[in-house]
């Protein structure tokens, strides 16, 4: 598989964009993961850490290219894990986590991200992404409408507050 790993540019900053190293990262991982569970639910209660670490690492294993953090001047400022996976028999792309460090957030670099999956799924010639959110995150919900993303199933998994909702984009 041939995608590059390429940069995030918008008017205020310049990003770089490189492949998660599952050992040297945990930290960040984790730092990131704990911070979106707090965002999406307000809580970190139930959510099994270990269980997510090995998610990644077989995430990692699987599809190397598509766990990324980005930096700003050498330091994570935000994260992004793309994977590929089966739906109603059929292959689709999937966005496994979307992050970015709170003072990143409320200035445009969202789209930016979405633009990034757009790019990465069109490069592995997938046609059609989903992702999962909480229908309590007004946020990355207006986000994903704007960019073209359609609400498809309203899930309501154990031990979450809130329903979540899975939303297709159809490059
Ligand atoms: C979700 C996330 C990546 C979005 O990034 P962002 O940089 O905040 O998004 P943008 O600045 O590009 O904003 C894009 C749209 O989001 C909406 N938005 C942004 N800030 C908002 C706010 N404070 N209130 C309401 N809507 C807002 C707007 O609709 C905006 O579109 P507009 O510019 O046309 O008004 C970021 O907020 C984040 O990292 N959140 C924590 C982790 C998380 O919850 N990830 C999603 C898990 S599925």
């Amino acid at each position: 598989m041939n995608v590059g790993v390429n940069g995030i540019r918008n008017k205020r900053f310049n990003l770089n964009v490189r492949v998660v190293n599952f050992e040297n990262d945990k930290n960040i991982l984790i730092q990131f993961r704990k911070d979106t569970e707090i965002e999406n639910t307000g809580t970190l209660d139930g959510f099994d850490f270990k269980a997510y670490l090995n998610r990644v690492r077989e995430r990692v294993n699987k599809l190397p290219i598509g766990q990324l953090i980005i930096e700003k001047d050498n330091i994570p400022v935000g994260q992004m894990g793309f994977g590929i996976t089966n739906y109603e028999s059929i292959e689709i792309g999937y966005v496994d986590l979307l992050y970015l460090l709170p003072d990143y957030r409320g200035k445009g670099l969202g789209k930016e991200l979405i633009r990034y999956a757009d790019k990465f799924f069109s490069e592995i010639n997938v046609s059609e992404y989903h992702l999962r959110v909480s229908s309590n995150n007004h946020i990355a919900i207006n986000l994903y409408t704007h960019l073209g993303m359609v609400k498809i199933e309203e899930e309501y998994p154990e031990n979450e507050k809130y329903p979540v909702w899975r939303m297709r984009k159809v490059l």
